[in-house]
Protein backbone atom coordinates (compact mmCIF):
# COMPACT_ATOMS: atom_id res chain seq x y z
CA UNK A 1 0.00 0.00 0.00
CA UNK A 2 1.63 3.20 -1.29
CA UNK A 3 0.55 6.53 0.44
CA UNK A 4 -0.64 7.95 -3.03
CA UNK A 5 -3.10 5.17 -3.06
CA UNK A 6 -4.13 6.25 0.74
CA UNK A 7 -4.18 9.68 -0.21
CA UNK A 8 -6.42 9.68 -2.67
CA UNK A 9 -9.04 7.08 -1.81
CA UNK A 10 -11.02 8.76 1.21
CA UNK A 11 -11.48 12.49 -0.12
CA UNK A 12 -13.96 13.20 2.77
CA UNK A 13 -12.35 12.12 5.29
CA UNK A 14 -9.67 14.33 7.27
CA UNK A 15 -7.06 12.78 8.11
CA UNK A 16 -5.76 14.82 11.15
CA UNK A 17 -8.97 13.84 12.50
CA UNK A 18 -8.89 10.27 12.16
CA UNK A 19 -10.00 7.89 15.52
CA UNK A 20 -6.40 6.40 16.66
CA UNK A 21 -8.72 3.77 18.42
CA UNK A 22 -11.47 2.16 16.65
CA UNK A 23 -13.24 -1.02 18.82
CA UNK A 24 -15.84 -3.54 16.90
CA UNK A 25 -18.63 -5.69 18.24
CA UNK A 26 -18.88 -8.25 15.23
CA UNK A 27 -22.22 -9.14 15.66
CA UNK A 28 -25.29 -11.21 13.57
CA UNK A 29 -23.07 -14.07 11.81
CA UNK A 30 -26.00 -15.80 12.59
CA UNK A 31 -28.71 -14.27 11.78
CA UNK A 32 -27.19 -13.50 8.27
CA UNK A 33 -26.43 -17.04 8.03
CA UNK A 34 -30.39 -17.94 9.35
CA UNK A 35 -31.56 -15.65 6.90
CA UNK A 36 -30.40 -18.13 3.72
CA UNK A 37 -31.54 -21.14 5.48
CA UNK A 38 -27.42 -22.09 6.13
CA UNK A 39 -25.60 -22.98 9.49
CA UNK A 40 -24.36 -20.43 11.90
CA UNK A 41 -21.04 -21.58 10.97
CA UNK A 42 -20.99 -20.63 7.39
CA UNK A 43 -22.08 -16.92 8.77
CA UNK A 44 -18.44 -17.04 10.85
CA UNK A 45 -17.31 -18.42 7.76
CA UNK A 46 -18.55 -15.39 5.89
CA UNK A 47 -17.79 -12.72 8.64
CA UNK A 48 -13.98 -14.01 8.74
CA UNK A 49 -13.89 -12.74 5.23
CA UNK A 50 -15.10 -9.48 6.53
CA UNK A 51 -12.55 -9.22 9.19
CA UNK A 52 -10.07 -9.30 6.36
CA UNK A 53 -12.11 -6.40 4.39
CA UNK A 54 -12.04 -4.31 7.52
CA UNK A 55 -8.40 -4.91 8.40
CA UNK A 56 -7.06 -3.93 5.03
CA UNK A 57 -9.37 -0.81 5.10
CA UNK A 58 -7.92 0.75 8.62
CA UNK A 59 -4.66 0.06 7.59
CA UNK A 60 -5.25 1.71 4.10
CA UNK A 61 -7.21 4.89 5.79
CA UNK A 62 -4.19 4.38 8.70
CA UNK A 63 -6.25 3.87 11.64
CA UNK A 64 -3.62 2.83 14.14
CA UNK A 65 -5.04 0.60 16.69
CA UNK A 66 -8.34 -1.38 15.81
CA UNK A 67 -9.89 -4.00 18.42
CA UNK A 68 -11.82 -6.61 17.30
CA UNK A 69 -14.35 -8.62 19.58
CA UNK A 70 -13.54 -11.94 18.26
CA UNK A 71 -14.55 -14.35 21.31
CA UNK A 72 -16.04 -13.34 24.55
CA UNK A 73 -15.64 -15.48 27.60
CA UNK A 74 -19.72 -16.27 27.23
CA UNK A 75 -19.09 -17.70 23.96
CA UNK A 76 -17.68 -20.60 25.82
CA UNK A 77 -21.14 -21.65 26.58
CA UNK A 78 -21.93 -22.04 22.74
CA UNK A 79 -22.38 -25.14 21.65
CA UNK A 80 -19.32 -27.59 20.88
CA UNK A 81 -19.29 -27.28 17.42
CA UNK A 82 -19.34 -24.13 16.91
CA UNK A 83 -16.61 -23.08 19.54
CA UNK A 84 -15.12 -25.87 17.46
CA UNK A 85 -15.90 -23.91 13.60
CA UNK A 86 -14.70 -20.56 15.62
CA UNK A 87 -11.52 -21.75 16.88
CA UNK A 88 -10.64 -23.30 13.68
CA UNK A 89 -11.85 -20.17 11.63
CA UNK A 90 -9.56 -18.08 13.99
CA UNK A 91 -6.44 -20.38 13.53
CA UNK A 92 -7.16 -20.32 9.80
CA UNK A 93 -7.14 -16.48 9.89
CA UNK A 94 -3.90 -15.92 11.88
CA UNK A 95 -1.89 -18.43 9.33
CA UNK A 96 -2.91 -17.02 6.81
CA UNK A 97 -3.03 -13.36 7.27
CA UNK A 98 0.18 -14.00 8.87
CA UNK A 99 1.88 -13.24 5.21
CA UNK A 100 -0.20 -9.93 5.08
CA UNK A 101 0.51 -8.41 8.31
CA UNK A 102 4.19 -8.61 7.83
CA UNK A 103 3.86 -7.11 4.09
CA UNK A 104 1.37 -4.56 5.41
CA UNK A 105 3.56 -3.57 8.70
CA UNK A 106 0.77 -4.37 11.32
CA UNK A 107 1.15 -6.22 14.21
CA UNK A 108 -0.90 -8.50 16.25
CA UNK A 109 -1.91 -8.76 19.81
CA UNK A 110 -4.50 -10.84 21.61
CA UNK A 111 -6.26 -9.39 24.63
CA UNK A 112 -8.57 -11.54 27.08
CA UNK A 113 -8.14 -15.12 29.03
CA UNK A 114 -5.83 -16.97 26.24
CA UNK A 115 -4.67 -19.60 28.19
CA UNK A 116 -8.42 -20.80 27.52
CA UNK A 117 -7.90 -21.22 23.76
CA UNK A 118 -7.02 -24.65 22.60
CA UNK A 119 -3.26 -25.29 22.53
CA UNK A 120 -3.18 -25.01 18.80
CA UNK A 121 -4.52 -21.96 18.49
CA UNK A 122 -2.74 -20.70 21.20
CA UNK A 123 0.96 -21.43 19.16
CA UNK A 124 -0.45 -19.66 15.89
CA UNK A 125 -1.80 -16.62 17.96
CA UNK A 126 2.22 -16.86 19.13
CA UNK A 127 3.74 -16.94 16.34
CA UNK A 128 1.62 -14.47 14.36
CA UNK A 129 2.29 -12.22 17.34
CA UNK A 130 6.37 -13.19 17.48
CA UNK A 131 6.41 -12.60 13.64
CA UNK A 132 4.82 -8.88 13.80
CA UNK A 133 6.05 -7.95 17.18
CA UNK A 134 7.95 -5.18 15.48
CA UNK A 135 5.48 -3.43 13.39
CA UNK A 136 4.54 -0.04 13.82
CA UNK A 137 2.14 0.87 11.21
CA UNK A 138 -0.94 -0.57 13.04
CA UNK A 139 -2.09 -2.98 15.82
CA UNK A 140 -4.73 -5.24 15.30
CA UNK A 141 -6.13 -6.15 18.45
CA UNK A 142 -7.96 -9.34 18.91
CA UNK A 143 -10.28 -9.45 21.69
CA UNK A 144 -10.34 -13.40 22.61
CA UNK A 145 -11.86 -15.03 25.22
CA UNK A 146 -12.10 -11.65 26.28
CA UNK A 147 -14.89 -10.16 29.49
CA UNK A 148 -14.50 -6.80 30.35
CA UNK A 149 -15.74 -7.64 34.34
CA UNK A 150 -12.89 -10.60 33.98
CA UNK A 151 -10.51 -8.32 32.96
CA UNK A 152 -11.52 -5.89 35.31
CA UNK A 153 -11.25 -8.51 38.24
CA UNK A 154 -7.51 -9.47 36.94
CA UNK A 155 -6.52 -5.57 37.45
CA UNK A 156 -8.08 -5.57 40.89
CA UNK A 157 -6.77 -8.86 41.58
CA UNK A 158 -2.97 -7.14 41.06
CA UNK A 159 -3.41 -3.93 42.48
CA UNK A 160 -4.69 -5.42 45.57
CA UNK A 161 -1.32 -7.70 45.48
CA UNK A 162 0.92 -4.81 45.29
CA UNK A 163 -1.22 -2.75 48.31
CA UNK A 164 -0.94 -5.72 50.38
CA UNK A 165 2.75 -6.94 49.60
CA UNK A 166 3.44 -2.49 50.98
CA UNK A 167 4.62 -1.79 47.26
CA UNK A 168 2.07 1.06 46.46
CA UNK A 169 -0.44 3.19 48.67
CA UNK A 170 -4.18 2.99 48.49
CA UNK A 171 -3.47 6.84 47.78
CA UNK A 172 -1.60 6.07 44.58
CA UNK A 173 -4.55 4.05 42.79
CA UNK A 174 -5.42 6.22 39.95
CA UNK A 175 -7.52 5.96 36.73
CA UNK A 176 -4.04 5.87 34.54
CA UNK A 177 -2.72 2.69 36.96
CA UNK A 178 -5.86 0.55 36.67
CA UNK A 179 -5.53 1.27 32.70
CA UNK A 180 -2.35 0.16 33.02
CA UNK A 181 -3.15 -3.10 34.73
CA UNK A 182 -5.98 -3.79 31.71
CA UNK A 183 -5.04 -5.84 29.10
CA UNK A 184 -5.30 -3.06 26.50
CA UNK A 185 -1.91 -1.28 29.25
CA UNK A 186 -0.64 0.96 26.48
CA UNK A 187 -2.95 1.39 24.15
CA UNK A 188 -5.44 4.73 23.93
CA UNK A 189 -8.65 4.26 25.15
CA UNK A 190 -11.39 3.25 21.62
CA UNK A 191 -12.34 6.94 20.00
CA UNK A 192 -15.41 4.94 18.19
CA UNK A 193 -16.80 1.42 19.02
CA UNK A 194 -18.82 0.32 16.05
CA UNK A 195 -21.79 -2.45 16.81
CA UNK A 196 -22.90 -4.66 13.75
CA UNK A 197 -26.72 -6.08 13.67
CA UNK A 198 -28.47 -3.32 15.47
CA UNK A 199 -28.50 -4.92 18.87
CA UNK A 200 -28.03 -1.64 21.41
CA UNK A 201 -25.91 -3.24 24.07
CA UNK A 202 -22.43 -3.30 25.40
CA UNK A 203 -22.03 -7.52 26.03
CA UNK A 204 -19.02 -6.72 28.01
CA UNK A 205 -16.58 -5.59 25.66
CA UNK A 206 -13.89 -2.65 26.87
CA UNK A 207 -16.06 -1.71 30.32
CA UNK A 208 -13.34 0.57 31.58
CA UNK A 209 -12.40 1.82 28.42
CA UNK A 210 -15.47 3.18 26.54
CA UNK A 211 -15.87 5.54 29.08
CA UNK A 212 -15.93 8.35 26.79
CA UNK A 213 -16.37 6.36 23.48
CA UNK A 214 -18.37 7.56 20.50
CA UNK A 215 -21.31 4.78 20.04
CA UNK A 216 -22.28 3.98 16.61
CA UNK A 217 -24.75 1.20 15.60
CA UNK A 218 -25.57 -0.23 12.21
CA UNK A 219 -28.26 -2.62 11.55
CA UNK A 220 -25.86 -4.00 9.34
CA UNK A 221 -25.31 -7.86 9.76
CA UNK A 222 -21.43 -8.54 10.54
CA UNK A 223 -20.88 -10.69 7.07
CA UNK A 224 -22.43 -7.34 5.20
CA UNK A 225 -20.50 -5.14 6.61
CA UNK A 226 -17.99 -3.50 4.15
CA UNK A 227 -15.61 -0.49 3.34
CA UNK A 228 -17.95 2.12 1.97
CA UNK A 229 -20.21 1.56 5.45
CA UNK A 230 -16.92 1.81 7.24
CA UNK A 231 -15.77 4.78 5.55
CA UNK A 232 -19.48 6.58 6.18
CA UNK A 233 -19.20 5.99 9.91
CA UNK A 234 -15.55 7.62 10.02
CA UNK A 235 -17.37 10.43 8.80
CA UNK A 236 -19.96 10.54 10.70
CA UNK A 237 -17.97 10.11 13.47
CA UNK A 238 -15.69 13.13 12.43
CA UNK A 239 -18.87 15.64 12.11
CA UNK A 240 -19.58 14.20 16.12
CA UNK A 241 -18.34 17.20 18.77
CA UNK A 242 -16.50 15.35 21.58
CA UNK A 243 -16.67 17.24 24.45
CA UNK A 244 -15.31 14.60 27.42
CA UNK A 245 -17.80 16.01 29.99
CA UNK A 246 -16.94 19.28 29.74
CA UNK A 247 -18.75 22.68 27.61
CA UNK A 248 -17.58 23.36 24.33
C1 LIG B 1 -21.30 -12.74 16.63
O1 LIG B 1 -22.24 -13.28 15.77
C2 LIG B 1 -19.97 -13.13 16.25
C3 LIG B 1 -19.17 -13.92 17.00
C4 LIG B 1 -19.57 -14.49 18.29
C5 LIG B 1 -17.83 -14.28 16.56
C6 LIG B 1 -17.15 -13.33 15.66
C7 LIG B 1 -16.30 -14.11 14.76
C8 LIG B 1 -15.99 -13.81 13.49
C9 LIG B 1 -16.38 -12.56 12.86
C10 LIG B 1 -15.24 -14.76 12.62
C11 LIG B 1 -13.94 -15.26 13.14
C12 LIG B 1 -13.04 -14.19 13.64
C13 LIG B 1 -11.80 -13.93 13.18
C14 LIG B 1 -10.99 -12.89 13.83
C15 LIG B 1 -11.23 -14.62 12.03
P1 LIG B 1 -23.39 -14.19 16.38
O2 LIG B 1 -23.00 -15.60 16.16
O3 LIG B 1 -23.63 -13.82 17.81
O4 LIG B 1 -24.59 -13.75 15.49
P2 LIG B 1 -26.12 -13.71 15.90
O5 LIG B 1 -26.25 -12.74 17.04
O6 LIG B 1 -26.79 -13.24 14.65
O7 LIG B 1 -26.50 -15.12 16.27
Amino acid sequence: MNSSTSSSIHIDLDPAELPSHIAIIMDGNGRWAKKRLLSRIKGHEKGSEAVRTIVRACREIRIPNLTLYAFSTENWQRPQSEIVALMTLLKKFLESEQKEMVDNNIRLNAIGQTERLPKNVQQALHKAMTVTRKNDGMLLNLALSYGGRAEIVKMVKEIAIKVKDGNIEPDSITPELISEHLYTSGIPDPDLLIRTSGEMRISNFLLWQIAYTEIYVTNTLWPDFGKDEFVRILIDYQHRKRRFGKVE
